[in-house]
């Protein structure tokens, strides 16, 4: 693929103008990659229907051609034509969590290309819940294929300077409207005779799912090692949002004891001379800090880097820290990363299966 300047357009106040708008709607119509916000991570846009423009979306990522793309619109009225059932169930998870951060996987029409579908006889859709984002699909009036904008393997991008870090020169425009709220991606769910299939957890819990069916999460979901053989969904398989160094992941049901296996580990490794990138909660790393003040010499310290990811019982504020986390330990060049597990319920289910694939299902069991 040829270079490409990529062009930033900054929304103000998440709205972009007129002409803005026309801009991003031009490069769509003509086959163009964009990248824009939704509340979850930024996606990178190309019209679904068009089997060219998509193919660049799997270049641009280096994503393997079976794992298919969310296709993203702006009002249910614009997907009838995508799928050939969309049967009462499903209708109803629509009803309740859309615009947000819920995928539906549905049977497709012929209308969506095979290449969108990464060749599977279904597709999933959602409606983004970002002010930015819905004016751009409801704008075009397109269906919109979008992944993820980051490199495939690195963590998602929860800003436009994360995006121009993995795709700068290879897509048209990145549409900045500061930071993703949610900061992990979209539930992805499939609804089945006997009620609601999770095949990725996201942004909408499963407490919150079992308000309206009985939800089975699947297996690959929670995988505590490399998924192998035919799965329900080809992202499961991959490795994915890790950072370049090797990271170990400590798991446990008691966090005092999962906080004090962080600790050692990462004494442990800067004793040997590594440089390490310590992800944790407030409350471990403020252990951290001060035992390294009180007891170590300057030394062991200056190899630790901390990155905070926020209180132990807020999950919603570790889930939107966790790809910033990852990504500043890859701008920080740190030889080995030692990450803090978190209770598998609400957002934390999301956060587990993410830091399980990052640390490529290296996980210490704390007790
Ligand atoms: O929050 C999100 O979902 C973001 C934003 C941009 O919308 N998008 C996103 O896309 O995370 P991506 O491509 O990075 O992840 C899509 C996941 C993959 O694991 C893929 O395998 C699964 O959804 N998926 C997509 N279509 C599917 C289908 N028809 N059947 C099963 N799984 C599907
Ligand atoms: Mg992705």
């Amino acid at each position: 693929m040829g270079a490409t300047d990529t062009q930033v357009l900054k929304a103000n106040d998440g709205k972009l103008s007129r002409h803005q708008l026309e801009a991003v709607v031009q490069i769509w119509k003509k086959g163009g990659l964009v990248a824009f916000p939704t509340e979850t991570v930024y996606g990178l846009g190309a019209n679904a229907l068009d089997p060219k423009a998509v193919a660049r979306i799997f270049a641009a990522k280096g994503r393997p051609s079976d794992n298919p793309l969310i296709v993203h619109v702006g009002d249910v009225s614009c997907m009838g034509y995508l799928v050939r059932e969309f049967p009462g169930p499903a209708r109803e998870l629509a009803q309740r969590f859309w615009p947000g951060p819920l995928t539906i996987v549905l049977p497709t029409s012929a209308e969506v290309p095979a290449i969108t579908r990464g060749g599977l006889d279904t597709v999933g859709i959602r409606i983004p819940d970002h002010p930015t984002a819905l004016q751009l699909l409801k704008s075009c009036g397109l269906p919109i294929a979008a992944p993820s904008a980051n490199t495939s393997g690195r963590p998602s991008p929860v800003t436009a300077q994360d995006v121009l870090e993995d795709l700068k020169g290879k897509i048209e425009c990145v549409v900045d409207a500061g930071p993703t709220g949610i900061g992990l991606e979209s539930t992805v769910v499939a609804v089945e005779a006997d009620g609601i299939r999770v095949l990725r957890p996201g942004g909408v819990t499963v407490e919150e799912l079992r308000e309206v069916a009985p939800v089975q999460v699947d297996p690959g979901a929670l995988a505590r090692e490399p998924v192998t053989g035919p799965v329900r969904s080809p992202g499961m398989k991959y490795r994915h949002y890790a950072p370049q160094a090797p990271a170990v992941l400590v798991e446990g049901r008691s966090p005092e004891n999962v906080a004090r296996r962080v600790i050692e580990l990462a004494v442990s490794f800067a004793s040997q001379g590594a440089c390490t990138g310590v992800m944790a909660s407030e409350e471990t790393a403020a252990q951290l800090q001060g035992l390294l003040q009180g007891e170590f010499d300057e030394t062991l310290g200056r190899r630790i880097q901390i990155q905070t990811t926020g209180s132990r019982g807020n999950l919603a504020q570790i889930a939107a820290n966790v790809y910033r986390c990852l990504r500043e330990f890859d701008r920080l060049q740190v030889d080995t990363v030692v990450i803090e597990g978190v209770p598998l319920e609400g957002m934390g289910l999301a956060v587990a299966n993410r830091l399980r694939k990052a640390a490529g299902y290296n996980v210490a069991e704390a007790d």
